[in-house]
């Protein structure tokens, strides 16, 4: 996969944003799989920028989110669902109706899958956006997963709560399953663009991009994909450089 190493996460963010632009400008109705967690909310908020400066249009944008928590509600300030508005949707002037995140409130979670699933199929992303796990995983693919995994429900690893834990209350509050993405759902999409910053993520970056490619590391399969660009901090690029 292609590296691009900036300085921090400002300029990480803006090109990562600027590879993003580039798809929604040659296709303004293009399908986007966007991520949730701390590593994209710069990037969305120079989508943002573009928008207010009449730069960038979302009209005809339709979008399917990697995943959500199973258990917390749309009104949930940590639900998946919540992030996108607050950081993206809310903001630009997408067509709410054309944004798709999986129901993990779902009374019947395998039918919520399927339904996904067949989603997907019609809304191929032209380009998907994802940050990685400091475990390695993408989406809620946790180590282990197959990767011809589709639209499944997951056990999140202790790693994975842990991780999460600082956006909640307690530890306690954190959801312990989640619905996402399959990998071959992940590996469908036509382009990939990973965000990573932070020396939390350096190991992680090290074996996506320089590892063996195993189910161990979810993100190694990236290594296989035709056109995928990591967009990366120093410090996460720490391990590939040494
Ligand atoms: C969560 C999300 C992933 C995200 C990961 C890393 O587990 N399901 O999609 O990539 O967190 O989050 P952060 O960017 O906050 O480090």
């Amino acid at each position: 996969m292609k590296v691009i190493v900036t300085k921090d996460y400002e300029e990480m963010s803006r090109v990562a944003a600027d590879i993003v632009s580039q798809v929604i400008r040659e296709k303004p109705d293009a399908v986007l799989g966007l991520a949730t967690g701390s590593s994209p909310i710069g990037l969305y908020r120079n989508l943002i920028a573009m928008y207010e400066e009449g730069r960038l249009s979302f009209k005809h944008i339709s979008t399917v989110n990697l995943d959500e928590y199973v258990g917390l509600p749309v009104s949930h300030d940590q639900s998946y669902a919540y992030f996108m508005r607050f950081n993206l949707f809310d903001h630009v002037d997408i067509d709410i109706g054309n944004t798709h995140i999986p129901d993990g409130c779902a009374a019947d979670l395998d039918e919520q899958c399927r339904r996904y699933n067949s989603l997907l199929a019609t809304l191929r992303q032209d380009m998907q956006v994802l940050g990685i796990g400091s475990n390695g995983h993408i989406g809620f693919n946790e180590p282990g997963t197959s990767f011809d995994s589709v639209t499944h429900v997951v056990d999140l690893t202790e790693s994975t709560i842990r991780d999460n834990s600082r956006l909640f209350a307690s530890i306690e509050d954190v959801p312990v399953k989640a619905v996402t993405m399959g990998i071959s759902n992940i590996m469908n999409a036509k382009k990939i663009v990973v965000v990573a910053n932070g020396s939390n993520k350096a190991q992680a970056v090290y074996n996506m991009v320089k590892g063996n490619v195993t189910e161990d590391c979810p993100a190694s399969i990236l290594q296989r994909h035709a056109n995928a660009v990591l967009v990366c901090d120093t410090l996460a690029a720490a391990k590939l450089q040494q």
